[in-house]
């Protein structure tokens, strides 16, 4: 006999399951909302993408793109890999789709896995999920640079209002917003020869991580946790002291329209992202209850990298929200929700009742409520039993006597009490007792 063998999800990956799911719908459905009122409409990329698009995008000395994808060689020799984030697909389809010739700016957000062979941990798996959103608009060759800073700004501003609007509409708990400024191709090459200057001076005192990426890449040095490193960080020069006059007026720009718009934030000059395509603006937000893996937010602007896909010039902001922590930082908070239950647990014996009890379950639901009807007879306490289990609210008892008159049996399972009404009665309650709990 074949040995049986045991299938388990993969490291890193999970089944999400009732009624867990049922927040997560709840989540995505309050962001379609929320990003709806602010005029964005949903794209849906697909899940893999050539592996070129993602290194051309998000760099090839990213940890993202050096050490967490998931390539393989498809069967014409190409390399393809499963996304690790989409603001890259979004700019691929703005491109291929010509959405530089729709009304200028283009917003659209997404939903779904993405991809990336981390450690696993809390809050940080290798298909995890993001809710994210793009704001993308074509530059006209006319446009009046000084113009662009403030209208920009207020671009910036929006999207992160959003952001938080829709937290705040989940109820999400000690929600922290980062800002910073990395300045632009103009100053931050200028920054970065400064701060790999003053790194070498101190190379020693760093881990090898640091050390590494003195080379490939110093701002990434900012980031790191190392508790040894942390004070010398705290003395290397802060890119707020070397933006350019153009990315300055920027960033104070967006801290006025931020302020405009009661988001409150605090500054964090060492925010620099682990995403090569940013400028500017980037910010960052953490919520309660996370442990290491805080990061609920991430985003900034990428004016340019469309133009590096291929496409027109383009500017770019936007941002993903990781919601796998998101649900993680509510259910900490008790927002978990309540488990699924039903509205109406039908408990039938008899033919004749079996026909009623199928009646009344298709006009129940049809209704919108949640019926479960058992598929054979069962004695009734035995039934009254299961519908207590499943968190049902009304037994719908259906017997000889209850098809003979038509008047139907309720029992309302959270106090015992038992009473007898028409249909019409029922659905009354029903509704009645529905809105008092919504
Ligand atoms: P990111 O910072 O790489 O940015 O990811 C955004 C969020 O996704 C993180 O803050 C975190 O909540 C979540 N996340 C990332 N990796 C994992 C993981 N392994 N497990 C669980 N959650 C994770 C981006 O992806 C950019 N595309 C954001 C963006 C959009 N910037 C501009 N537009």
């Amino acid at each position: 006999m074949a040995e049986k063998k045991k299938f388990q999800a993969i490291k890193g990956t999970r089944d999400l399951l009732p009624p867990e799911t049922e927040l997560w719908n709840r989540v995505e459905q309050t962001a379609r909302d929320v990003f709806g009122t602010f005029g964005f409409g949903e794209i849906r990329p697909p899940i893999f993408e050539p592996t070129e698009l993602f290194a051309r995008s998000i760099g090839a000395d990213t940890d993202v793109v050096g050490k967490e994808m998931y390539s393989f060689e498809d069967r014409d020799e190409t390399s393809v890999s499963l996304r690790p984030e989409a603001t890259a697909s979004v700019c691929r389809a703005y491109i291929e789709h010509g959405m530089h010739a729709l009304p200028q700016p283009v917003k659209l957000y997404y939903t779904g896995p993405m991809f990336r062979r981390e450690r696993p941990q809390k809050g940080r798996h290798r298909q995890f999920y993001q809710i994210g959103a793009e704001v993308l608009e074509m530059v006209p060759p006319t446009q009046d640079p000084a113009k662009n800073i403030t209208k920009d700004a207020a671009v910036d501003a929006e999207v992160i209002e959003m952001v938080m609007a829709f937290f705040a509409r989940l109820g999400l708990e000690s929600v922290k917003l980062e800002i910073n400024s990395i300045g632009d191709r103009e100053c931050r090459p200028k920054y970065v020869e400064l701060l790999r200057a003053e790194l070498l001076k101190v190379r020693d005192k760093l881990g090898p991580d640091s050390q590494r990426r003195i080379e490939t890449n110093p701002l990434r040095v900012l980031d790191s946790k190392v508790e040894s490193e942390q004070g010398i960080i705290a003395g290397l020069p802060k890119i707020a002291d070397h933006l350019c006059a153009n990315c300055a007026a920027q960033y104070a720009e967006v801290k006025r329209q931020l302020a405009m718009r009661c988001v409150a934030y605090a500054e964090n000059w060492r925010l620099v992202r682990g995403l090569d395509y940013y400028m500017r603006t980037t910010f960052e937000i953490t919520a309660r209850g996370l442990g290491s893996q805080n990061a609920v937010c991430g985003g900034g602007r990428y004016d340019g990298l469309v133009e590096l896909l291929g496409g027109p010039p383009t500017k770019g902001i936007g941002f993903a929200i990781g919601e796998d922590r998101l649900i993680l930082s509510l259910q900490e908070a008790g927002k978990g929700g309540e488990a699924q239950g039903r509205d109406v647990f039908v408990a039938w014996m008899g033919e004749k009742a079996q026909a009623a009890a199928i009646a009344a379950a298709q006009k129940l639901r049809a209704a919108g409520f949640r019926v479960e009807l058992p598929p054979v007879e069962q004695k009734f306490g035995k039934a009254l039993g299961q519908a207590d289990k499943l968190g049902a609210r009304y037994a719908l008892i259906l017997g000889d006597d209850e098809v003979a008159t038509g008047q139907w049996t309720v029992k309302t399972l959270a106090d015992g009490s038992q009473a007898k009404m028409s249909e019409a009665e029922f659905f009354e309650l029903l509704k009645k007792s529905k809105a008092l709990s919504s």
